[in-house]
């Protein structure tokens, strides 16, 4: 095929390699995808292996329906306010079909989650980038940008950092499009917009099932927004985009509520310890409101990533402004953690 049919590409994106798997596998410290160091409730695998069955000859419920209800429920809403997507990657690819045309500008500010640029080249929507001065304050530019879609990642990746209250309430009184925040990893923060919807139907709430309830092998996640919303995102969705396995794990995952609890209390256990351990080691630390930690290394990001690498631990570095130089390691178990901090006393 010639090499000029590549035209548009997703972040991260990289021509499959016939044999080639990533080294997530076995004897790999992986802290590089901010996935769950647990694995999901029992009752999930449970939920999955009795959905194994006969009936995964027919399709999906087009509407995720037993999802919609159990989430709905757990959040106070009406099924009618609540979509299901094939991860929160997909929710967001909804926002831009929805509500951004081609030619049109969709605002965020950065730095912020990599997925929204591609999305917009793909859209043929213009960035509208409203840079953060210090990282844990929203720009006020953010709120007068007219555009018709907005992102607010809160807590945001991959700094780390928590966006206040006041200032996104304000992004989206001050916006008449639709505000889309991304709260992928609100469960490990002090604060979520929920309250918002009650009182602004401009905005949509963004939540994934891959972080807080160990779940991002299933690919699920959930959109929480007024019935409007809710209706303009299914009406640009495939038909069943999310399969018979996935809806029955959401729904056993959402309703135990301990297991969730556990494993939002150990990881940010973990995160404080890894925190100040990387803070003695003369790291730069961002107070994390996620399941990262974004630091600066007093050496070269690169360096350090590649020295953790060549000893089968993986973490992200950055090296585009205004974060060159930082790297972002996701909260593991104990165990992991000691053998990062071990390798990185070699390194440094
Ligand atoms: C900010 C943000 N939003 C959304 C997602 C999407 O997660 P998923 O598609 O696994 O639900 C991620 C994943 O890393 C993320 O960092």
């Amino acid at each position: 095929m010639p090499k000029s049919v590549l035209r548009k590409t997703l972040h991260g994106f990289r021509p499959y390699v016939p044999g080639e798997q990533p080294p997530d596998g076995a004897g790999w410290v992986k802290l590089n995808t901010n996935e769950s160091p647990l694995p999901p409730s029992p009752k999930v695998i449970e939920a999955i292996k009795s959905a194994a069955n006969d009936a995964l000859r027919l399709y999906p419920s087009p509407n995720a329906a037993p999802a919609r209800v159990a989430i709905a429920r757990r959040f106070g809403l009406a099924p009618e306010q609540v979509t299901v997507g094939n991860g929160g990657d997909e929710l967001i690819e909804l926002c831009f079909r929805a509500f951004a045309d081609a030619g049109e500008r969709v605002a965020f500010p950065t730095p912020t989650y990599p997925l929204l640029e591609p999305l917009c080249r793909i859209h043929e929507a213009i960035p509208s980038t409203h840079p953060t001065e210090t990282f844990d304050e929203l720009p006020p530019s953010l709120g007068l940008d007219p555009s018709p879609l907005k992102f607010i990642v809160n807590p945001n990746s991959p700094t780390g950092a928590l966006f206040s209250a006041e200032h996104v309430e304000a992004a989206v009184i001050a916006s008449s499009g639709v505000v889309a925040i991304d709260e992928a990893y609100v469960d490990f923060a002090s604060l979520s917009a929920l309250g918002l919807l009650a009182h602004h139907d401009n905005v949509v709430l963004l939540r994934t099932f891959s972080k807080s309830y160990g779940l991002a092998g299933m690919r699920i996640g959930f959109a929480l927004g007024s019935g409007e919303i809710i209706e303009a995102l299914d009406s640009v969705k495939d038909s069943y985009n999310v399969d018979r396995l996935a809806i029955a794990a959401a729904v056993a995952a959402i309703e135990d509520e301990e297991h969730h609890r556990m494993l939002v209390d150990e990881v940010v256990g973990n995160r404080t310890a890894l925190a100040d351990s990387l803070a003695r080691m003369g790291f730069q630390v961002v107070p994390s409101s996620t399941n990262f930690v974004f630091a600066r290394p007093p050496r070269p990001a690169l360096e350090v990533a590649e020295a953790l690498r060549e000893r089968q631990i993986l973490v992200r570095h950055y090296d585009r402004e205004p974060i060159a130089g930082w790297i972002r390691i996701t909260v593991g178990t104990r165990e992991q953690h000691e053998k990062l901090l071990a390798a990185l006393k070699e390194i440094l």
